[in-house]
């Protein structure tokens, strides 16, 4: 076993985990972040996106030791007047809301980027990201309104 902090949207979190702890069970489990979802848990579907720093990692492949002392934003840390989770909710980019908060950490990191992104680099930026009920038109939306909020022409 090993004993690792992570800083969980500002709160560290000291933990014990094995060799093989997966970030994603250690954020669900030990730091209560069930935002961060499993859904195929190969690294292709997006859900379990968090941030680190300002990167995004699929928190389904990280072995949770390496993230020790790491600064880990998961939608938790996101409250409505979040200008992208707000962005989101205005546009109605969401039906059961599970791939919601990868999409949220995403596109934080590509306005951190891009803060006027075009739409190819919108679809560049989400292509991993997979939405089963098929709210894209509303989820691009969403990412254009949050970059038009932040930074108007
Ligand atoms: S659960 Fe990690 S990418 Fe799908
Ligand atoms: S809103 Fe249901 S999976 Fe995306």
């Amino acid at each position: 076993m090993n004993e690792i902090t992570l800083i969980v949207n500002g709160t560290p979190h000291r933990t014990r985990v094995s060799d093989s702890a997966l970030l994603l069970d250690v954020l669900r489990e030990q730091a209560g972040c069930t935002s961060v979802r499993e859904g195929c848990g190969v690294g292709a579907c997006g859900a379990c996106t968090v941030l680190v720093g300002e990167t995004s990692v699929s928190s389904c492949l990280a072995l949770a030791t390496r993230y020790d002392g790491a600064n880990i934003t998961t939608a938790e840390g996101l409250d409505e007047n979040d200008d992208v989770v707000s962005a989101f909710a205005d546009c109605g980019a969401a039906q059961c809301g599970y791939c919601i908060p990868g999409f949220v950490l995403m596109t934080r990191e590509l306005l951190a980027e891009h803060p006027r992104p075009t739409s190819e680099q919108i679809t560049e930026h989400l292509e991993g990201n997979i939405c089963r009920c098929g709210t894209y038109p509303e989820i691009r939306t969403a990412v254009s309104t949050a970059a038009e909020r932040r930074s108007p022409r």
